[in-house]
Order: structure tokens, then sequence, then C-alpha cells
């Protein structure tokens, strides 16, 4: 069986975008494959977090994980910071990596930009991705668009890895869906839906209530042709509507095009609102009853437990593959 790895931020809220490029993917792939789903803790501290919010979001994001649909008893979930191999082998990829190949990142670029303080881990980011992934002997990462450029790194560095020390490393590939890889802003449809955006009319989150939804949905930025038709280039803001509908209510874009023809955009966005507030209804219901239950914490420890035990063993190999520390009896 191939293995997946693949992790998400506690920073703060979940997105539809979290939702639709990545989270709906791996509930579809736990099937058939060897998963491992991380809340990856480290990541978000690359950029300054309130103590007592990022433990809530670590244990709200747990608790997401498992209302979307991923399954203890197939997938291994847990959080990054319990397992002290994605540390060690981050810091080990780090020494790997080029200060220049880093600095090229967009998202580096992106999140640095303007600010007069960034973090040394903003910039040092990418391997310790790379080590999450490496680290499960991971064939397959699926992710939103976004996070492209950062699997070509982790292969880039696994293949640098490999030359010089043996073959230890499986060289992953990405898995981006065809479509919804990339959930665009409500407000600003040429931009990607992200949590860290001021404006909270640009995203809708897993928890956002029927008539928040309703309210964020119509005035999403749309055009003035009147027109429903998916035209991702002249038509941004429509095209990422019939996006959502699309995938959330699984019927192909072409058959939504065909069923509003002629039809207003109030008609449409109503209805987009409605499937939106479908699917996220029976999310919310689970999220709810899991944060109040002891389950979640049952299902982390023996997730970190399993984690441990495959990241260590891999670290342990990285390590003589280098000449770090004795040899083991
Ligand atoms: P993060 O936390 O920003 O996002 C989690 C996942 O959601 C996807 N995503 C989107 N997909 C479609 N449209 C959007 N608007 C949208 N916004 C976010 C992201 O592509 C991602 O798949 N660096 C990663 C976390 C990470 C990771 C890893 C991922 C750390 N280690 C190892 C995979 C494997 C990140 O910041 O994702």
């Amino acid at each position: 069986m191939k293995t997946i790895f693949s992790g998400i931020q506690p920073s703060g809220v979940i997105t539809l975008g979290n939702y639709i490029g990545a989270m709906k993917q791996f509930v579809e792939l736990q099937d058939d494959y060897n998963c491992y789903f991380c809340i990856v803790d480290q990541h978000a501290i690359t950029v300054p977090q309130d103590r007592l919010a990022l433990r809530k979001n670590i244990r709200s994001l747990a608790a997401f994980y498992l209302a979307v649909g991923i399954d203890p008893n197939k997938s291994t979930l847990f959080i990054q910071s319990e397992v002290p191999a994605h540390a060690q082998a981050g810091w080990i990829l780090q020494c790997i990596a080029y200060i220049g190949e880093l600095e090229r990142m967009t998202q580096f670029k992106d999140k640095s930009a303007g600010k007069e303080a960034v973090s040394a881990g903003l910039l040092t980011y990418p391997p310790l991705m790379a080590a999450d992934i490496l680290l499960y002997s991971t064939d397959i990462v699926p992710v939103g668009e976004d996070q492209k450029q950062h699997i070509e790194l982790t292969r880039d560095l696994a293949e640098r890895f490999n030359k010089r020390y043996g073959d230890i490393f499986t060289i992953p590939e990405a898995r981006i869906p065809k479509i919804g890889a990339r959930i665009m802003s409500l407000t600003d449809p040429t931009k990607k839906m992200s949590k860290s955006d001021p404006n909270q009319k640009s995203y809708i989150t897993l928890l956002d209530d029927a008539k928040t939804i309703e309210k964020k949905v119509k005035s999403a930025v749309t055009d003035s042709e009147g027109v429903i038709r998916y035209d991702k280039e002249n038509k941004p803001g429509v095209s990422n509507l019939l996006t959502i509908y699309s995938i959330l209510a699984n019927e192909p874009i072409e058959r939504l095009e065909e069923r509003y023809a002629g039809k207003g955009y109030g008609e449409f966005k109503a209805d987009v609102a409605q499937v939106i507030i479908d699917a996220l209804t029976p999310i919310q219901e689970k999220y709810y009853e899991l944060m109040e239950s002891s389950k979640l914490d049952d299902i982390l420890d023996e997730g970190a437990e399993k984690a441990n035990r495959v990241a260590s063993k891999m670290l342990k190999k990285m390590e003589n593959a280098i000449g770090l520390g004795r040899k083991r009896r």
C-alpha cells in the first residue's frame, strides 16, 4: 500500500479552501492508502501565535479532521510537536537546503514582504515540511496548489540527500485536485481564499453559521455580465462560485451552466450558499460533539505513538547515513 502524508497549520480558522483543496481529498484517499495526517503546530509558530489560542486551534483542528471524515482506524492523526523526529530531521534538511532556494519560495516572499522583522523559521519552514513528508517514506502528498512549490523543493532535498548519503528517501509526488486546488477569495476572486486575509468576508470558515454563509456568498464579488458561465480569466468570481458548487454538490460545472442558463446571480448565489450550508452542517454537528468528548485525546495519543515509531526509525537511518552520534550497538 502506498503512503500518503499531509498537514494543515492550526493557525486560526479553517476555511472552505482548506476543506475543498485538502481535507476533502484526504477523506477520499484514506481507503486506498496508508495515511498520515498531521496538525503542524511547529509550522504555525513561524509567525507569532497567542499561547492559549494556539492550544485551542490545535484541538479544534484535530476535531475538524475527524468531523470531515478522517477515520482513526484507517489513518494516523497526530500533532507534529509530539513527534520530536520532525524537528530533528528538519534540522538535518536545513543543512542540506541552500539559502537561495529558500528565499525563492513564494510563500516566504509573500509572508515576509513589507515586514520589518521576519523569523528565521519562516525562511527554514520548507525543510521542516520536507522532514514531515520524508520521515514517513511518503509516496503522495495531497495538497492545494499553493503548496506545489514546497513539494518540489522536498523532492529536490530528498534527491540531494540520497545522492550524498545513499538511497534513503522515497521521492514523493504532489497530488493536486483537478478542480478546487485554488479556491479564491470571495471579495477579490483574483486572490487565494486565505485565513490570514484581514477581511472576514473574503473567506468562509468551517464553523460559519447559515446566516453568515448566506451573507458572505450574497456579497461575493462577481461581474456585470449577468451570465453564469465558467471563465476563469474573465469571470473569476462566478467561476469560483461554480467550482465550489460543483465540488460540494458533486455535479459537473457544465451541468450547472445549463441549469442556470438565463437565470440571475441572485438565485445562483442563494443556491451556492445552500450547497455550502448543506455540506458544512453535518461537519459542524460532529465537530461540536468531538470537542466535548475525551475521544479526541485518545486518538491523538495513539496517533503520536504510531508516528513516533515510524519517524524515529527513519531519523536513525538519516543519522547513520550522515555519521551523526555513535554507531548504535
Ligand atoms: P495550510 O495550513 O496553509 O493549508 C492546508 C491545506 O489547505 C490547502 N489550501 C487551499 N486549497 C485550495 N484553495 C485554497 N484557497 C486553499 N488554502 C489552503 C493547502 O494547499 C494545504 O494543502 N505548508 C502547509 C502545511 C504543511 C504540509 C506539510 C502539507 C506542513 N507540512 C507536509 C503537506 C505535507 C500549509 O501551510 O498548509
